[in-house]
């Protein structure tokens, strides 16, 4: 299936959530028609928590957790206690709520002061569960992307060295500006899901929506730019503040 990429623009913050979630659980019901499984890599920052609060009230019941099974699109470089965590706060809104296995929660180790050993380690838990063949890359059914202001996406960030990463399924990423690293999948691996969802809502996205959607900029100044799956879908799910910027509305 070639990629379809779609934009629903939605009236605001709570709508966005709520389609969200809708969609997510549409999307786990149709895949474990012919599956017994769904994978799904979260996103982090701050946008999801409110479709992680959502999935975990409205939707607690809908959902069939055990078949479920959560990773990271990126994790920030520091322990599963600490406010940067992407974990943390995926588990305190959704996953410490619902009835899910431990064993279908597979978090990043970056408590461990070797980002590109935590990379390294993330990598060989997505070939141990995917069991992929060799040379191809694990093929999520749906990966959950964030934008940042400046065009991010996961922890890939403008100008940084995972941006040109052919072959890797997880990395260290040096990210100049935080002075840090985050571990973040690869362009590569984020490609093959069956479906890329971006959630994206706020004025100060509005300037970076454009540009990568409509806009001129480079892929290695707006990496968003870079996520076309394969043979997935793609989903943009904005809302009206930072679709502001774009001549296009909702396809
Ligand atoms: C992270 C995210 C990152 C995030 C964007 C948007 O670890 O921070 O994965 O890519 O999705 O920065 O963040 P907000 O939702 O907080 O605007």
């Amino acid at each position: 299936m070639a990629e379809t990429n779609n934009l629903r623009i939605v009236d605001d913050a709570a709508s966005l959530f709520h389609a969200a979630a809708e969609d997510f659980t549409n999307r786990v019901e149709f895949t474990l028609k012919s599956s017994d499984r769904f994978t799904v890599a979260l996103s982090g920052g701050s946008t999801p928590k409110g479709l992680f609060s959502l999935l975990a009230s409205s939707y607690r019941e809908r959902l069939p957790w055990n078949k479920i099974f959560f990773f990271w699109g990126d994790e920030r470089h520091v322990p599963p206690d600490r406010s940067e965590s992407n974990y943390r706060m995926a588990n305190e809104a959704l996953l410490s709520k619902v009835p899910i296995p431990a064993s279908n929660i597979f978090r990043v180790r970056a408590e461990d002061p070797d980002a590109n050993r935590a990379a390294a380690q993330y990598e060989q838990t997505l070939r141990d569960f995917f069991h992929p063949a060799a040379g191809s890359f694990p093929q999520f059914d749906l990966i959950l992307l964030g934008m940042g202001p400046d065009g991010h996406c996961a922890s890939l960030f403008p100008g940084s060295a995972a941006l040109q990463e052919k072959s890797r399924l997880v990395v260290a990423n040096w990210v100049d500006k935080f002075k840090t690293f985050r571990i973040t999948f690869t362009v590569p691996l984020i490609n093959q899901a069956k479906a890329v969802e971006f959630l994206v809502g706020g004025a100060d996205k509005s300037a970076a929506l454009y540009e990568v959607l409509e806009g001129g900029g480079s892929t290695d100044q707006f990496p968003s730019k870079m996520i076309h799956p394969v043979k997935g879908q793609l989903m943009w799910l904005v809302d009206k503040a930072a679709a502001a910027s774009l001549a296009r509305k909702s396809a």
